[in-house]
């Protein structure tokens, strides 16, 4: 099958990467390197098992050659970071909407079979109750939350006009190797170098979710009819304090960092944790019991 993952030299595009080549795959990546690396794609690229394209998805004609012949479109491509889109917010909408919106529709025109767009958490904002479920409001905070919301909106259009089979996936906070700047690798790394752990606020719970899972349920995704009704969750379904996360990090290191609290940022979402009814009931199957177990393989 050829697959076209956007953002494919990101953190979770990357090991989705991965996945597909094992599989057999012939695989386009379309990155801007924009937070992404070749790194993780370098022998990949010098042995041919996959064609690497440099380009932007705010570039319809790009995203339209790009779709050329491509059965599936594993959508990744987007500014990723919250507080980065805080910043700066025409990236953010140019990319998470606009970007959603070309590939959407340079999927359908090049005849792909099915889109699988990476959405967030974030789209729900604040939760009014917790597990959040799939039927909550998007209350989205921050303008990365909009935009994933908006581009969600956009999938519905696609999906509904019978012309492209898309399917949502609402992913809560994942983890694993290749990530950085956010707070599992920055906590590790400083924990490391004994350095102190910074904690804005304190009052966090995290639903915290490893790569692998995450990667396993998106290849499911590509081919389950129930997961093209309505977006998915996709997370552990358990609340982890940022307190809990420093000291699994601490023991597990064998080392100890002070942790230093300062004021909670506004645009941050405090408290969220997934319903996975929706979520067993499309993929059969059940998340890890101990959303942390993966640090073990990480350090
Ligand atoms: N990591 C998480 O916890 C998490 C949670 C919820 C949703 N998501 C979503 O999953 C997807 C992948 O997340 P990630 O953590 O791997 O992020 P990432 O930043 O590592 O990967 C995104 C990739 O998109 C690329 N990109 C950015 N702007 C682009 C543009 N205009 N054109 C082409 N490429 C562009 C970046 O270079 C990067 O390689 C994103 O859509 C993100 O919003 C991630």
């Amino acid at each position: 099958m050829k697959v076209l993952v956007t953002g494919g030299a990101g953190f979770i595009g990357s090991h989705l990467v991965d996945r597909l080549v094992e599989e057999g795959h012939e695989i386009i990546v379309l990155d801007n390197l924009f937070r992404g690396s070749l790194k993780a794609l370098d022998s990949y690229i010098t042995h041919k098992k996959i064609t690497f394209l440099n380009r932007d998805i705010r570039d319809y004609e790009q995203v339209k050659q790009a779709c050329k012949g491509c059965e599936l479109v594993y959508h990744l491509a987007a500014q990723s970071n919250v507080m980065g889109a805080v910043e700066d917010i025409r990236y953010s909408f140019s990319t998470n909407v606009v970007g959603t919106f070309n590939v959407l529709l340079a999927a359908k025109e090049q005849g792909v079979r099915r889109l699988i767009f990476s959405s967030s958490r974030e789209a729900y904002g604040e939760a009014g109750y917790l597990p959040v479920d799939e039927s909550h409001p998007l209350n989205s905070k921050n303008s990365y939350g909009a935009g994933k919301a908006a581009g969600e909106k956009y999938c519905q259009v696609f999906q509904n006009s019978g012309d492209l089979e898309v399917v949502i996936l609402r992913l809560a906070n994942v983890y694993g190797p290749r990530d950085f700047n956010r707070v599992i690798p920055i906590f590790i790394k400083n924990v490391k170098q004994g350095k102190e752990l910074t904690v804005f606020g304190g009052q966090q719970l995290i639903d915290f979710i490893a790569v692998p899972f995450v990667v396993s349920m998106m290849r499911l995704a590509a081919e389950n009819k129930k997961a093209l009704f309505g977006p998915v969750n996709i997370g552990s379904g358990r609340g982890t304090t940022l307190f809990e996360l420093a000291s699994r990090i601490m023991a597990l290191s064998g080392k100890n960092s002070k942790i230093n609290v300062l004021p909670a940022r506004n645009a941050e979402v405090v408290k969220y944790t997934a319903d996975l009814k929706r979520f067993k009931e499309v993929f059969k199957t059940e998340p890890p019991l101990d959303p942390l177990d993966y640090l073990k393989a990480m350090l």
